[in-house]
């Protein structure tokens, strides 16, 4: 653990808050590193105004810290060092035919900013996607960028830097997308601050990003998983994989690279260490899940008429004439590979028949359940619910739809009545294990223990599938991957 030499703090306190800060933030502070946690410790004690910092730390170890003390101790933890378009070799990569390829392919690109600091980072990534695509492209980009210090998410939100953000930055960057200020200052343009959205989040807290059932098509992690512990920083690479879309791509550095596990990710430019791309399962791409009937009004023969859809992602395959059973399967299909753009247009376009009263749906709540969570996926959330909530009124008694609300209000921090939701879908088919699985993580998350039993209750009706059979409903998760994920809580 902590080396015993560092004198001016108590051995068994030093040791204690590395634990702490091992648990709560993921960061391994043990070994040499044990002297960044003193002056870290001696640091926030000062500016917090604490009597001392043996003081300071015995309220961190008590779980006693206001949260503005615990905000100046996370600025001193941290390590908030980055500047915009941070090592050119990547930023060349991300202008190759390659990449071009890969963004061009989708019509919305959903990118995730891991441990962005003061969000150099992602607006780097938003000034390259303009300077390419600018206004020209038919792909839409969704930025979202987090970090842990707070101080660094204002300072990114203000989208103010001096010129050491730009200590090796090409000359046009500041050129084409800064104003100058005063004392100094550049101001980065509001066309790219709009597009990046900036959140607080702690990567340690891997249940709760696990949780979220936001993908994406691109996540950034870089310079981070350096300050974790081998463990955490393992499981959030495990993570961050889950979160990737399939075929999606995971930016690191040639350093950190070495934790990428080759079996999940391959590289993604031949020669360049730093991007990999998601490898497909081949068990998790194929689509057991059957389509339900579709009828024609008056007839009660299969729908003949034929409906031209445009696929979004795929811009070679402009037109496909499919009738709607067709549609529906392919819409399932599509939903299956993870393409949740594509899936969303399909099933849109099957809700336009049954509107128009061209035909009738056999069980239309399964139709309204991936409306929803091709939104959800989608990170449209406030659409997400609002849809949701219209079609509980009609299907109130489905139990996919109250599955979807629990989700959906957990997601807007809700925990009680995503709960009541959770238990409501349990209620009205208590044999669909992801209710049960969805609902012990949200009581692990706020620490309460039947989390064991639900996560136990979904493990049973786990076992009656085969081990690599999907689950219904699921993104392409498999039994005996659930149950794996399920067991690390249960040992
Ligand atoms: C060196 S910066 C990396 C910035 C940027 N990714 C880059 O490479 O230029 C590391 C960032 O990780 C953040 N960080 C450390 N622990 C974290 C945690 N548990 N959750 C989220 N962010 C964390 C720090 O606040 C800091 O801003």
């Amino acid at each position: 653990m902590v080396k015993k030499e560092i004198i001016p703090i108590d051995t068994l306190l030093l040791n204690k808050a590395c634990e702490i800060i091992l648990k709560n933030y993921g960061l391994d502070f043990s070994g040499d590193k044990s002297k960044d946690l003193i002056s870290a410790l001696i640091n926030s004690s000062k500016e917090s105004g604490s009597k001392n910092h043996e003081h300071f730390t015995k309220l961190l170890i008590d779980n006693n810290l206001s949260e503005d003390e615990l905000d100046i101790l996370l600025k001193y933890l941290t390590v908030g060092e980055t500047y915009f378009f941070r090592d050119e070799k990547l930023f060349s990569a991300l202008q190759s035919k390659t990449a071009k390829d890969f963004f061009q392919k989708k019509s919305y690109i959903n990118i995730w900013s891991a441990g962005c600091a003061s969000g150099e980072e992602p607006y780097s990534i938003a000034i390259l996607i303009d300077k390419l695509y600018g206004n020209n492209s038919d792909t839409k980009f969704n930025i979202f960028a987090s970090d842990i210090n707070k101080h660094s998410i204002e300072k990114a939100k203000k989208g103010l830097y001096r010129d050491w953000s730009f200590r090796s930055t090409p000359q046009w960057v500041t050129a084409d997308y800064f104003s100058e200020r005063k004392n100094g200052f550049y101001e980065i343009s509001d066309s790219i601050k709009n597009k990046v959205e900036f959140a607080l989040l702690n990567l340690s807290k891997i249940e709760e990003i696990k949780n979220n059932s936001v993908r994406y098509d691109v996540i950034i992690c870089r310079n981070v998983l350096i300050y974790f512990s081998k463990p955490v920083a393992k499981n959030l690479l495990d993570t961050f994989y889950q979160k990737l879309n399939n075929e999606g791509i995971y930016i690191t550095t040639a350093s950190e690279s070495i934790n990428v596990n080759k079996n999940l990710f391959s590289k993604f430019i031949e020669g360049n260490n730093s991007i990999f791309i998601k490898k497909k399962f081949p068990l998790e791409t194929s689509n057991k899940i059957a389509p339900p009937s579709i009828k024609s009004k008056k007839t009660e023969s299969p729908v003949k008429k034929n409906i031209s859809v445009k696929l979004e992602s795929k811009k070679t395959v402009i037109k496909e004439e499919l009738n709607l059973s067709q549609l529906y399967k392919k819409a399932l299909t599509e939903y299956g590979k993870n393409n949740f753009a594509d899936s969303l247009i399909l099933f849109d376009n099957v809700e336009r028949e049954i509107n128009n009263g061209k035909a009738n749906l056999e069980d239309a709540a399964e139709l309204y359940f991936y409306l929803v969570i091709n939104n959800i996926k989608l990170g449209n959330h406030a659409k997400a619910l609002k849809l949701n909530e219209t079609y509980l009124v009609k299907y109130n008694l489905d139990y996919r739809l109250h599955y979807l609300h629990g989700i959906l209000l957990q997601e807007e921090g809700e925990f009680n009545k995503a709960e009541e939701a959770l238990n409501k879908s349990i209620y009205l088919n208590n044999k669909f294990p992801l209710s049960f699985f969805k609902l012990a993580n949200l009581q692990l998350s706020a620490g309460k223990n039947s989390y064991k039993r639900n996560f136990e209750k979904s493990v049973k009706l786990l076992l009656d599938l085969q081990n690599d059979e999907i689950i219904k409903y699921s993104d392409g998760i498999t039994a005996g991957n659930l149950i794996k994920q399920i067991t690390l809580h249960l040992d």
